[in-house]
């Protein structure tokens, strides 16, 4: 089922999310499936539990030849629940990042270019992935909402932020996330 997504300034974007503690259950069945066709309705590159109000920590994202990322490598479609991250490097860089719960904007974010993650499908089964570039940085931006995060909190330069439609008139960047 497609779930409103919350915006920004919504206090439970805020909150920081419970780890879960059962898996392949009914209900976490359920969360997925609502949150797959939320992200999917919106073309969205990925989507934490709390932008859809519930404090869980459940992410997912993917990357599949997206028209709205014309230029962005593929991210394989991921459920990952209780996320662990491990920085593998302290170089950081920079690119531009939406989010469902901020329409209609765009910031330039610093992000550390590698990275480890770690947790748990939505059957309990274990991941663990090494990743860098674009997996890496949507990783980090989805973690972020467990802990109440939001894209802009990580800005560090707020002139390379602003409306989409007035940062890219020409529409090479479109949408939302
Ligand atoms: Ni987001």
């Amino acid at each position: 089922m497609i779930n409103p997504v919350l915006r920004m300034g919504d206090p439970r974007l805020l909150r920081v999310s419970r780890p879960v503690e059962r898996f392949d259950t009914a209900e976490l069945h359920a969360l997925i499936h609502d949150m797959q066709d939320t992200m999917a309705h919106l073309n969205g590159a990925g989507l934490a539990a709390p932008q859809i109000g519930v404090d869980l920590r459940v992410v997912i994202f993917g990357v599949e030849a997206n028209p709205r990322y014309p230029l962005v490598e593929p991210v394989p479609y991921t459920v990952l629940i209780n996320p662990i991250l491990e920085q593998l490097t302290q170089e950081e860089d920079e690119a531009w990042e939406g989010c469902l719960s901020v329409p209609g904007m765009r910031g330039v974010v610093p992000r550390v270019t590698a990275l480890r993650y770690s947790g748990y499908d939505q059957y309990g089964q274990p991941i663990e992935r090494e990743v860098s570039g674009f997996h890496a940085r949507v990783v980090q931006h989805e973690c972020d909402h467990l802990d109440g995060i939001l894209y802009p909190m990580r800005i560090r330069d707020f002139s390379r932020f602003g409306f989409t439609e007035e940062l890219f008139p020409d529409g090479s960047v479109a949408g939302d996330d």
